[in-house]
C-alpha cells in the first residue's frame, strides 16, 4: 500500500483512539469508548500488515495466534479481584515488546529503520531503558499482587542501589546514543534498567501497587512512543504518547483519592504511618454493637432512604449480585436507594462500578463523593459493605491519622449505620475505623454475600 495511504488509515486510527479515550470517560460511553478504540487498533494493525516493509506475514501470524490464544484465555479466566496483576502483566509485556522492538532496530538498523541515525540511536535507547525497567517493575508488581512476592526492601544501602541503577542506566544508555557503535553500552543500559524496574517496584508495599501498576502503565505507553520513533511510525508514537498521558492522569487520579503523593507511594510509607497509628482496644473496647440479620432488618420498616456504600470487601465476597437482589427489594418496599462510590474504593480505578455494572445496578442509581457526601444527613439507613478505610472519619478528624485529608465518604452523618464485614480488622491502610465505635453504627459481622443474604431474607420476614 501507498505511504500515503498508509497515514491516512494510521490518522483515521489515532482520531478512533482519542474518541475512544473519550468515551472511557463515564460509564453511559464506556463500553463505545472500547469498542471505537478496539476498531482503531484494528485499523492500525491493517495498515501496518500492508506495509510492503514486512518481512514475514507467516512468524506474525503464528505471533497473533499464540499471543491471541493466550491473552484470551487468561483473560476469561481471571478473577474480578485479579484484575491489577493481569493489567500489571499486560503492562510489562507491552514495555518488554517495545525493549525487543528496538533491540532489532539497532541490531539490524540499516535493514528495518529509515529513520535519521540520530533518532533511530535516541529513541532505540530511550526505548530500551523505559521498556525493559517497565518489564521487571510490572512482573514484581504482578508478583506482589499474587501474592508470590512480600521481599520489601528498605534502608540507605537498597536505595543508593536502586538510585544507582537508574543512574547507570541513564549514562550507559546516553554514551550509547552518542557512540552507536559500542554495543556494549547497549546492552549494559538494558541490563541497568532491568534492574533498576525491578529495585523500583520491590520497594512498594503489595497494597500500593495498584498505583504503581498505573505509573508503569503510563511508561509502558511511553516506550511504544519511542519505539514509534525508532521507525518513523507515527500511530505507534500517537497511541504512546496517549497511554503514557492517561497512565499518568490516572497516577495523579489515585494519589489525590488517597491524600498521598506518588513519593509517599513509591516510598512505601504508609506502613510506617500505620504502625504510628491509634491503638484499635483504645478504640473499640466496650464501644461496638454488634447486630443480627432479624434486627437489623426491622431499620428498613421505616426507612425511607438508604445508602449502599460498597468497598473492597464486597469485591471479595462477590456480593455484587447479592447487593444488587437487596437494593431491588429495598425499591419495591418504596425505600429510595443509592449507591455511594469512593473513586479509590476497591484495589483498582472504577472497581466498584465495574462490580455493580456486572450486576446491572443503573448507572443513575451510582453517586459520586461529592454528589453524596451532602446527601447523607437525609440517608436513614447507610449500609456498609466491605468498605472501611473510605468511610473512616479519621481522615476527617484527626490530624495524627495516617489517612488525614484523605477525602471519605461521610456514612456517619446517616441516622443508622449497618456496617457489614467479618471482623474489626483493618482494611488496607492498617489503621482501626472509629465509625465502628459510634453509637449511630451497628456491625452485622459476617462475609458480605452471605450477611446481606441474610439480611434480605429477615427484610422479607417483616
Ligand atoms: P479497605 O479499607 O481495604 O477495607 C476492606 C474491608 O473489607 C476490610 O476491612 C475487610 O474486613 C473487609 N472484607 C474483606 N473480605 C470481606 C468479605 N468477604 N466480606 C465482608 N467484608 C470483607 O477497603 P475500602 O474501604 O474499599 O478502601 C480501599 C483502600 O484501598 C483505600 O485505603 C485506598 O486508598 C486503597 N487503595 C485503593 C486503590 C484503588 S484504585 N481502588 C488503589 C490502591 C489502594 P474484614 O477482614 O473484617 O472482613
Amino acid at each position: 500500500m501507498q505511504a500515503n495511504a498508509i497515514n491516512a488509515a494510521y490518522l483515521a486510527a489515532a482520531a478512533l483512539f482519542i474518541l475512544g479515550l473519550r468515551g472511557l470517560a463515564s460509564p453511559r460511553t464506556a463500553v463505545r469508548g472500547n469498542l471505537l478504540g478496539a476498531l482503531g487498533m484494528f485499523v492500525a494493525v491493517l495498515a501496518t500488515l500492508a506495509d510492503s516493509r514486512i518481512l514475514s506475514y507467516e512468524l506474525i501470524a503464528w505471533g497473533v495466534a499464540l499471543g491471541s490464544l493466550i491473552g484470551a484465555v487468561w483473560a476469561v479466566r481471571v478473577q474480578m479481584t485479579a484484575m491489577p496483576q493481569l493489567v500489571a502483566a499486560f503492562n510489562g509485556f507491552g514495555g518488554g515488546a517495545s525493549a525487543l522492538v528496538a533491540a532489532s532496530a539497532v541490531l539490524t538498523a540499516d535493514a528495518v529503520s529509515d529513520v535519521p541515525a540520530v533518532q533511530l540511536h535516541i529513541s532505540s535507547a530511550l526505548s530500551v531503558l523505559i521498556g525493559a525497567a517497565t518489564l521487571t517493575g510490572s512482573l514484581v508488581a504482578w508478583a506482589k499482587l499474587q501474592g508470590v512476592m512480600y521481599w520489601q526492601p528498605r534502608g540507605g544501602f537498597f536505595r543508593l542501589l536502586s538510585s544507582g541503577s537508574a543512574v547507570a542506566a541513564v549514562v550507559l544508555g546516553g554514551l550509547f546514543a552518542a557512540d552507536p557503535e559500542r554495543m556494549p553500552f547497549f546492552w549494559g543500559a538494558t541490563v541497568a534498567a532491568l534492574v533498576y524496574g525491578f529495585l523500583f517496584a520491590v520497594a512498594v508495599g503489595g497494597a500500593d501497587m495498584p498505583v504503581v501498576i498505573a505509573l508503569l502503565n503510563s511508561c509502558s505507553g511511553l516506550a511504544a512512543a519511542a519505539t514509534g520513533f525508532v521507525f518513523g511510525n507515527n500511530v505507534l508514537i500517537i497511541a504512546g504518547s496517549l497511554v503514557g498521558a492517561s497512565g499518568l492522569i490516572l497516577t495523579r487520579i489515585m494519589c489525590k483519592a488517597m491524600n498521598r503523593s506518588l513519593w509517599d507511594v513509591l516510598s512505601g510509607d504508609l506502613a510506617e504511618a500505620a504502625a504510628g497509628a491509634a491503638c484499635a482496644d483504645d478504640i473499640y473496647a466496650g464501644r461496638v454493637k454488634s447486630t443480627s440479620p432479624e434486627e437489623a432488618a426491622l431499620l428498613f420498616d421505616t426507612a425511607r432512604v438508604a445508602t449502599i456504600v460498597p468497598g473492597y470487601g464486597m469485591a471479595v465476597a462477590q456480593a455484587q449480585h447479592t447487593v444488587r437482589d437487596f437494593a431491588n427489594l429495598l425499591e419495591s418496599r418504596g425505600v429510595e436507594v443509592r449507591y455511594a462510590i469512593h473513586p479509590v474504593a476497591g484495589r483498582m480505578p472504577g472497581h466498584m462500578n465495574v462490580l455493580l455494572a456486572e450486576a446491572d445496578v443503573p448507572y443513575d442509581r451510582l453517586y459520586d463523593i461529592d454528589e453524596m457526601n451532602p446527601a447523607f444527613g437525609e440517608t436513614d439507613v447507610a449500609v456498609v459493605i466491605g468498605a472501611n478505610d473510605v468511610v473512616n472519619p479519621a481522615a476527617r478528624d484527626d490530624k495524627s491519622s495516617p489517612i488525614y485529608g484523605m477525602p471519605i465518604l461521610e456514612v456517619d452523618k446517616a441516622r443508622t449505620v449497618i456496617v457489614i464485614k467479618r471482623s474489626l480488622s483493618p482494611g488496607f491502610a492498617g489503621i482501626p475505623n472509629r465509625l465502628f465505635a459510634n453509637d449511630n453504627s451497628l456491625m452485622l459481622f459476617g462475609d458480605g454475600k452471605q450477611a446481606v443474604r441474610e439480611l434480605t431474607a429477615a427484610i422479607k420476614e417483616l
